[in-house]
Order: structure tokens, then C-alpha cells, then sequence
């Protein structure tokens, strides 16, 4: 019973200051005071147990009124103009735990690792462009209804948070050119946040991330590019694959396809289920011309899809909005 008292007094001090104070039930005094039992005659066995759970039920009470001091001190909001050492002592009772990668941010890293083990060259998007980059130098008109299509945002300058990772291709293929006249090619990814004034749904949100590749050399073809992107699907997903193309419009690719893999079957697909994962083609000899490659002698191919969509047929991930809600909920599943 001595015992009990002086562990009673050890763990009401603990909790006192303690800021997860739920850890006390794991003390080892306790568990201590448990391996006592069986030592005990029979007879004095029941009353040494009765005095433990009492002990008990005191801990959890001690314990709920200091998780009720912890929550209202949280609760008083952070001035967050205020110096540092003002709030710290709010931080140090907040329930803080080591932060992870966003899943997002992971699935893009392995995507662009997946090029890079094949070859090519990794460089991040911008996040602000022009209208040259973002449009003209990819063969769009001035005026041309195929601009609208990108639902692009503005600045009041006229500067342009990217719609599509494109916006890269034109400082890729000048970056390029001096490496292709001395026999060589051009291989690159580009990959980052793009942004459009679309209206947020399931499918569609206004911030999210593309993957893009650019390939030149004098010999490129449809052929090489419809095999390195199911070298990519297959790696990014482990498992053989499906994969079909059908003919799509894009002013910077002549022909423009849409690349489709069928789902597999483990990730829930029955035959016959098209997913169409991103578009791609030929770049078309004017994109070459404005990055001063002589499209006589060279020729490229080039792909551009979203990253979201990718991770979403791995985890079966229904609403794309969780991606950017903050959800911790969401979040803790991918640690
Ligand atoms: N930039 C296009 C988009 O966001 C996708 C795309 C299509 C990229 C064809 C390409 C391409 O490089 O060749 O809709």
C-alpha cells in the first residue's frame, strides 16, 4: 500500500505537467505495481487489486482535467503577428507530430524519377509565364479558339500562371539546339503546378500537376514515343499493360493523339475500360522553327498529362478535391 502512495504522488505529478498526459498509463511504475499481484498471498490479493483500480480510475480523472487545461489553452487563438516567443508556449501544448511528403508531391517525384532512369533530362515548370511561352511559341494564333481551351488565368500585367507544363517546351528545344547540332539529342521532362479558372468538381480543379516530355533527334517517330510511354505506365504501375491511341487536336503536335491504358484488373478495371491518361504527338515543324531547329532535319515527340489522375487509378482515390483540401484524414493514409 506504501507503494501504491508514493506512485499515486509520482504519476499526479507527471500528469500535472505533463502535455500528453495519457502517456502516464504506460509508466513503468504502474506496470510495476501490476507485476505485484501474482507475488502476493491469495488472501490479500483482492484488497492490493481493489486499491490499483481505484488508483486507476483517480489517474484518468487527473488525466481528463489536464487534457481539458491542454485543449482550452489550444483553443486561445495564435496571434500570428506577434513575436515567436510569445506563442511558443501555446505551440510546445499543441499535439504536434512529424509533418510527411504530400502524396501528391511523392507519386510526381517517382514519375519523374521513372524518366530519369530512362534518360531524360528533369527541370521544374514555372509557376509564372507569358503569353509567348504559354501559347504563341506552341503554334498558337493570335485569336485562335484553341486558346480558350486552357481556361488560363491573368495577371493585371498580363503575366500567366501556367495552364499546361508546355509553357517549358520552347526553353527546352533552344536549350537544346547547340547539343543536337554537335550530334546529339534532346530528352526532357518538365513537371510542376499548373493552374485554370475552371469550376472545381470530382474531375477538375483549378490547381494541379502535369508531367511533360519533350524528345528531338534526327530520327524520333511515333513508334519510339508510343514504347517510352508504356515503359512509363508500366513501370509507374508495376504490371504489363493495355494502351491505345486515338487522334486528338493539339496546335503544338502534328498528328495529336490522346494516350488511353485500359484499367488493369487489380486496380478494379474490366476489359474494355479506357482510361485516357494524357496527349501527345509529333511536334509540329512551326514549335521547332520558333526554337530555331531546322524541322527538315530533326524531328520530336512530346507528351503532357495531369499527375493527379495517375494517383488516382493507383489508390483508387475517388474526388480529386482531397488532394487540396488539407484533409489530415486524407493525408495519414499515404505515411
Ligand atoms: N498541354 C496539353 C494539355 O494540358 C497536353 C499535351 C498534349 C502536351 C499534347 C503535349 C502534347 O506535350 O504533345 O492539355
Amino acid at each position: 500500500m506504501q507503494d501504491i502512495n508514493s506512485v499515486r504522488q509520482i504519476l499526479i505529478d507527471k500528469i500535472a505537467t505533463s502535455n500528453s498526459p495519457a502517456d502516464v498509463l504506460k509508466s513503468p511504475e504502474l506496470k510495476k505495481l501490476y507485476s505485484v499481484i501474482g507475488t502476493l498471498p491469495a488472501n490479500e490479493r483482492g484488497a492490493y487489486g481493489k486499491s490499483i483500480n481505484d488508483l486507476k480510475v483517480e489517474i484518468q480523472s487527473a488525466i481528463d482535467s489536464r487534457m481539458d487545461e491542454i485543449d482550452n489553452a489550444a483553443v486561445e487563438p495564435l496571434d500570428v503577428t506577434a513575436p515567436f516567443d510569445i506563442n511558443s508556449s501555446l505551440i510546445e501544448l499543441m499535439d504536434t507530430e512529424n509533418g510527411t511528403k504530400h502524396p501528391l508531391i511523392r507519386e510526381l517525384e517517382n514519375v519523374v524519377d521513372i524518366f530519369v532512369r530512362m534518360g531524360f533530362e528533369a527541370i521544374e515548370s514555372r509557376q509564372i509565364d507569358d503569353d509567348k511561352h504559354m501559347f504563341e511559341s506552341l503554334n498558337f494564333p493570335d485569336n485562335h479558339p484553341a486558346r480558350d481551351g486552357y481556361d488560363t488565368f491573368r495577371t493585371e500585367e498580363n503575366f500567366i500562371p501556367p495552364a499546361h507544363t508546355s509553357t517549358m517546351q520552347n526553353r527546352i528545344l533552344s536549350a537544346g539546339r547547340d547539343r543536337l547540332e554537335s550530334g546529339g539529342q534532346i530528352a526532357a521532362v518538365s513537371y510542376g503546378r499548373v493552374f485554370r479558372n475552371e469550376d472545381v468538381d470530382v474531375t477538375h480543379e483549378h490547381t494541379f500537376y502535369q508531367c511533360e516530355g519533350v524528345f528531338v533527334s534526327e530520327t524520333a517517330s511515333l513508334g519510339e514515343m508510343l514504347g517510352t510511354l508504356r515503359s512509363f505506365f508500366e513501370a509507374y504501375y508495376g504490371q504489363k499493360l493495355k494502351i491505345k491511341t486515338q487522334p486528338a487536336y493539339f496546335p503544338f503536335v502534328e498528328p495529336g493523339l490522346e494516350f488511353a491504358i485500359e484499367r488493369p484488373a487489380v486496380l478494379g478495371g474490366k476489359p474494355g475500360d479506357w482510361l485516357e491518361m494524357l496527349g501527345c504527338g509529333m511536334i509540329h515543324p512551326n514549335v521547332l522553327e520558333l526554337a530555331g531547329i531546322d524541322s527538315k532535319k530533326y524531328r520530336g515527340f512530346a507528351w503532357g498529362g495531369g499527375v493527379e489522375r495517375l494517383v488516382m487509378l493507383k489508390y483508387g482515390i475517388e474526388d480529386l478535391r482531397h488532394f487540396e483540401s488539407g484533409k489530415l484524414q486524407f493525408l495519414r493514409e499515404f505515411k
